[in-house]
Formats: C-alpha cells, structure tokens, sequence
C-alpha cells in the first residue's frame, strides 16, 4: 500500500529544493548506461535536490519495489500479479522462456530454409502491435525480403489495405493477443481467415500464427497447437514485445534482431538495479520527469527522435507512459495529490522542427524534450548525418539558453533596421528558454541501443510509479471503455435490452439511433 505523496514531509523536501534547482548550462552531466548515454544537463539540479529526491525514493519504499519487479513478485497489485517481462529477455532466463524462444527460432529457421512465407500480415494492436512495428521500421527500414503488413484498427479500411495485394499462398497471418479477446484483432482475424479460405487455400489455419496468454482460447478459434507461442500472465500487454510478439521481427528481419534488443534490455535492466541513485539513468530520468509534471507543471513529454527509423518510438512511448502512468488514485485509493503522468507526444526531428517545434520555442505552455540521436548513421552520406546532428543539438540549445531581448534586438539592429523596428521586432524574436530537456545518445542503431533504450523508458515509467504511488501495470480506464463499446456494438445490431439503451446520455443515444438505421 502506499500513502498519499503529499503528506510525506520528504515530498515537500523534494518539492521545495525542485522549486530552488535551476538548469546549470555549464554543467555537464551525463549517465552511461547498457551502451547509451543520457545527457540530463538540461534538467534542474542541485545537491539539496539530490538529497531531497534519495530520501524520497527511501520513503516511498522503491529499492524493496524494483527488487519485486525484477524477482518476479507481484509488482502489477491490482491485478495480482507479476511484471515480469524482465524475465523474458534474461541472459540465462527460466526454463519455459527459454523453451518458447527455442520453439521461436525453429519456426523463422524452417521458414527461412524453405523461403516460405514471402508475405507477413501482423494483426494486434496496442502492445502487441507498437514494438513490433518499431522494430521492423527500426532495422527493415531499407525494405525487408519479407513483406510485412500491419493491421491493429477495427476500422475494415485497415485489414482491407493489409490484405490488398497480397498472394494469400505465400501469407503467414501473425495474430498477437494475450488475452485473444481483443475486438480488433478477432475480427481483423476473422477477415483474414475469410481471405484466405477465399482464395482457395488449401488449409488455411495451417497459414495463422498466433502468440498469446491463452493458447486454449487460440486453438478453439482454430490455430494448431504447433502455431501457438506462447506468453504469460506475468507479462503486460505492453511489455509483450520481449516474448514470442516478436515473431514478426524475426520472420521480417532475422532473428538476430530480437536477441540483440533482449541483450541490450537485460544490460540497461542490470543498471538499473544495480548503479547508485546518483548514476541510475531511469531513476535520474524518472526524477526529472517528476519535478516537470509535480513541480513545475509541465503537461506533456514531447519525444523527438533525430533519427528517421525511430518514428514508431513515438506511438511506443506515448503507450508505454501513457498506459502506465494515466492514473491519479494511488495504491491505497485516494487521490494522488499531485499531478501524475504527462501526455506524450512527438514526431522525428527534424520533421517536428517543421510541424510543432514554435510552439515549444515560443508557445506559452513549452514541453520537456527528450531528444534522442545516434551518434553515427548507417547510410553513406556524411553530410546528411552531420546535418541531422547540428539540427538536434540547435534545437535544444535554442530550448536551453533562449534568446534574450537584447540578443534579439541586437540582432535586429545589426541587421540594418531602425531602432523603432528592432525594438519592436526583438520582442517577438525573445525565447524564453530554460525549458528542460534529456539527449539521449546511440553510438548507432543496433538491436542492443534500442532495447536498452526500451528498457530505459520502461523502468523510468516504473520508478515515476513507485514515487506518484499508482500502479503503472494497470489499465482500467481502457477496460471500461472496451465493456461499453459491446454494449453498443450489441445496439447497433438490435441486440440489446431497451435499458441499455436508456442509460445513454441524450447525444449518444441519438447516434446509437442514427447510427442503427443506417447499418
Ligand atoms: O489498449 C489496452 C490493451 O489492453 C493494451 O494494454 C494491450 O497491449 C492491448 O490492449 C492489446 O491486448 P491484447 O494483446 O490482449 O490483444
């Protein structure tokens, strides 16, 4: 259980020295962690904070909860549960994780020796979907020889463009759910199915895959026993993409890839139990992230990945932290107290350059940035690379330091206008900065950067749980809204009870009615 944050006197400590701790623009300080580096010298510090933040953790009991975490305890409370999804990506993991990677390989090795299955069509949505879909952006960006379509939406457009085109002969239909009750990926699977027996596959189950926590339920929908992989209760649907989820990535790119992720997650997951406080890249992170949202109130995390592979980290992240840490009752069932995880948005640099970055230069509200870059590219051509990095860094330092009205005004003279018109043109050219920001650095791209860079973001969401109090592996908001989309779902057939429909509010209810006549 865990008591309300504000009424511990070590939160006020923690607020108070955040409220003193100013961004030191000549101070360097980064953390080395599973290979990358995390450069949080854009962020508020102080020694009094740094105090302030261990005794805080100590409160709020975070060592004896990461040891849970990590152990396998039941870290997810309100579902009693484990998270365990460490476990999946051991070096040395647990006898049946081992035996479901092993089952995994065969499966890409004897598909990969007979050249089956040029066409992969991936249906899942949510966590069975995002990882999967960065991963093969991340390393199949320059085309796969497989090809591999995504479909998570309900909306038929979705499985219709996933299908199109398409030799149903040479495709394995991918079904990822753990729990094989998703709306979305039973009836984008029931299409697919309905495909392939349409085009006159001989046995079509014998095309469908599926990895899931329920392989009974999988095979009473019809998938062979020997095509089912399976996950576990103690892995969130957001943390999936450890287990058998990424079969798809596999198939797609090589198996090497997933394995090269589970390494780098197990090293940044070894880090992070293992370094000082002062030194632990997601608590630092967890830390800053705290002090923007609680203290200075900040309500959103923009994510700008400088690098073109790394668009679907945006979607990856946004679930993870938004999934995670949506939540403002704590584990005892009172209200926070304090404002908890940000919304998280983003697009690649330097596209968001074009798009939304004014509005973090010069908006009124601004946004912490975690700008993300690798420090060397896999491509031929030096000079896009180098202006990749020099826009990066531009960005952020303009966020950092700003633009005094002097400097504006000087740069306005110094440009040849009359002084009327400098003065007024500089106050429109003044950045504010002071906004806070995390480079986080690559060497490059490989399976073992992003994997720990996935970790880094998934035990930094753990940490910012463990200190708001919340349980960040629940997701009942979500469930609530799945319950009345049946409900309405039946309607619109004519299948429910006059009642049901009476609950509505009046809006709703008129559309239900519209909505009805025109199916
Ligand atoms: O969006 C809610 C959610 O429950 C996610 O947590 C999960 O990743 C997704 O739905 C899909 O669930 P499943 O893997 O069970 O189909």
């Amino acid at each position: 259980m865990s008591c309300a944050l504000t009424s511990l006197p070590e939160w006020a400590a923690f607020e108070a020295a955040a409220k003193q701790s100013p961004i030191h623009v000549h101070d360097l300080r980064i953390i080395h962690a599973a290979g990358i580096d995390l450069d949080i010298s854009g962020q508020g510090s102080s020694p009094a904070l740094s105090d302030a933040a261990q005794a805080l953790l100590d409160a709020r009991g975070f060592a004896p909860m990461r040891e849970r975490l990590l152990s396998g305890g039941i870290a997810n409370v309100t579902e009693a549960r484990a998270a365990w999804h460490t476990a999946l990506r051991a070096p040395a993991p647990i006898k049946e994780v081992a035996a479901e990677r092993q089952r995994l390989n065969a499966f890409v090795r004897l598909a990969d020796s007979e050249r089956r299955w040029r066409n992969i069509v991936h249906i899942g949505i949510g966590g069975s979907d995002w990882g999967v879909r960065l991963a093969v952006s991340a390393f199949g960006y320059a085309g796969t020889w497989r090809q591999v379509h995504f479909v998570a939406n309900i909306d038929g457009h979705a499985i219709q463009g996933g299908l199109s085109g398409l030799d149903p002969h040479d495709t394995l239909i991918v079904l990822a759910s753990k729990s094989f009750t998703t709306a979305e990926t039973l009836q984008n699977g029931q299409r697919a199915l309905e495909w392939l027996q349409a085009s006159g596959v001989e046995n079509p189950y014998e095309q469908v895959v599926a990895i899931t926590a329920r392989p009974d339920v999988a095979q009473a929908w019809g998938v062979p026993q020997a095509h089912i992989f399976k996950l576990w209760d103690w892995v969130g649907g957001r943390f999936s993409l450890w287990s058998a989820v990424s079969l798809t990535t596999a198939l797609a790119v090589n198996a090497d890839v997933v394995a090269g992720m589970q390494a780098g997650a197990a090293a940044m997951d070894a880090h992070f139990a293992e370094a000082p406080t002062e030194r632990n890249a997601p608590v630092q992170m967890a830390l800053a992230g705290i002090v923007n949202r609680s203290v200075l109130g900040y309500g959103s995390l923009n994510i700008a990945p400088y690098d073109f592979r790394l668009s679907n980290l945006v979607p990856y992240v946004q679930q993870l932290e938004m999934e995670s840490l949506g939540k403002s009752i704590n584990l005892d069932g009172q209200a926070v107290g304090v404002a908890t995880g940000p919304a998280v948005w983003g697009m690649p640099g330097t596209d968001a350059q074009h798009t939304f970055f004014q509005w973090l230069h010069q908006g009124s509200d601004g946004a912490p940035v975690d700008f993300i870059v690798c420090q060397h590219a896999d491509h031929g051509w030096p000079e896009h690379h180098k202006s990749l990095l020099a826009n990066c860094l531009a960005q952020r330092e303009a966020l950092l330091k700003g633009k005094t009205y002097d400097g504006a005004l000087k740069e306005c003279l110094d440009a040849g206008m009359t002084q009327d018109k400098a003065e007024w043109l500089a106050q429109h050219r003044v950045h504010p900065g002071g906004r806070p920001s995390n480079l986080i650095v690559l060497p490059r791209l490989s399976p073992y950067t992003l994997g720990a860079l996935l970790a880094l973001y998934e035990h930094k969401v753990f940490v910012q749980g463990v200190i708001w109090g919340i349980n960040p592996f629940d997701q009942w908001g979500v469930e609530y809204g799945k319950v009345l989309a049946k409900g309405i779902s039946a309607e619109l057939s004519g299948k429910a009870a006059d009642a049901d429909s009476a609950a509505h509010d009046a809006s709703t209810a008129h559309w239900v009615k519209s909505f009805g006549k025109s199916l």
